[in-house]
C-alpha cells in the first residue's frame, strides 16, 4: 500500500471517532457515508476518493475541529485538505475538496431553499464562511474546472449525517484511494 494511503487509513482509525461538529455522526461515519453516496452515484474513482476525503483537513494536523456553534466554524479545513492531497492525488481529487465549502455558499445563493435544509451547524458555518455570494463570486466559482464535481460532492456531504446508516469500512475504500493516486506518486 502507498504510504499516503496508509497514513490516511491511520488518521481515520486514530482520529475518526471524534464527533463531526455538533452532528450525530463521527468524522469517520460522515466520511464513509459521503464516499458511499459517491459510489452509489457511480461517480469516477477520483470523485469517490474526494467524497471520502473531503473533510480530511479536520483530522490531519493537531488542531481539533471547532465543535460548538458559538465558535467561528470557518477553520479553512478545505485548504488544509487540498494541501495534503494535491501532491499525491492531483487536481481531480484535491480541487473538489478545496471547493466543497464555497459550493455550499453557491447552492444557498442560487437556490434559497437549499439553506432551509441545512443542519444548524452547517447553517452556522455557511455564515462564518462568508454567507451569500456576490455575482462576481458566483461567476468565479462557475469558472473553476471542478465546480460541477464540487457541487455533487456538496450534496453527498450534506446528506451524510445519518447515525444509523450502514456503510463499507475504511479499508473497503483502499482500492479507490490506490487507484486515484497520480502516476509516479512518490512514497
Ligand atoms: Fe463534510
Amino acid at each position: 500500500m502507498h504510504s499516503i494511503v496508509s497514513k490516511i487509513v491511520d488518521a481515520f482509525e486514530q482520529r475518526g471517532s471524534g464527533k463531526y461538529g455538533e452532528e450525530c455522526v463521527t468524522q469517520l461515519q460522515h466520511a464513509l457515508q459521503s464516499g458511499q453516496f459517491a459510489i452509489r452515484a457511480q461517480a469516477d474513482t477520483t470523485l469517490i476518493t474526494a467524497a471520502l476525503l473531503h473533510d480530511i483537513g479536520h483530522i490531519i494536523g493537531d488542531d481539533d475541529m471547532p465543535v460548538h456553534c458559538d465558535e467561528n466554524l470557518d477553520d479553512h479545513h478545505e485548504s488544509k485538505g487540498y494541501e495534503f492531497l494535491i501532491e499525491h492525488f492531483g487536481r481531480p481529487v484535491a480541487e473538489p475538496v478545496r471547493l466543497h465549502v464555497v459550493a455550499k455558499r453557491y447552492l444557498c445563493t442560487t437556490n434559497p431553499a437549499y439553506e432551509n435544509q441545512l443542519s444548524p451547524t452547517s447553517l452556522k458555518s455557511f455564515h462564518d464562511q462568508g454567507g451569500t455570494m456576490s455575482t462576481e463570486e458566483i461567476q468565479q466559482f462557475e469558472n473553476e474546472d471542478f465546480y460541477q464535481d464540487a457541487l455533487r460532492l456538496r450534496h453527498w456531504d450534506d446528506a451524510a449525517k445519518d447515525p444509523e446508516a450502514k456503510t463499507p469500512s475504511i479499508t473497503d475504500f483502499i482500492p479507490y484511494l490506490q487507484a486515484s493516486l497520480i502516476e509516479n506518486s512518490c512514497e
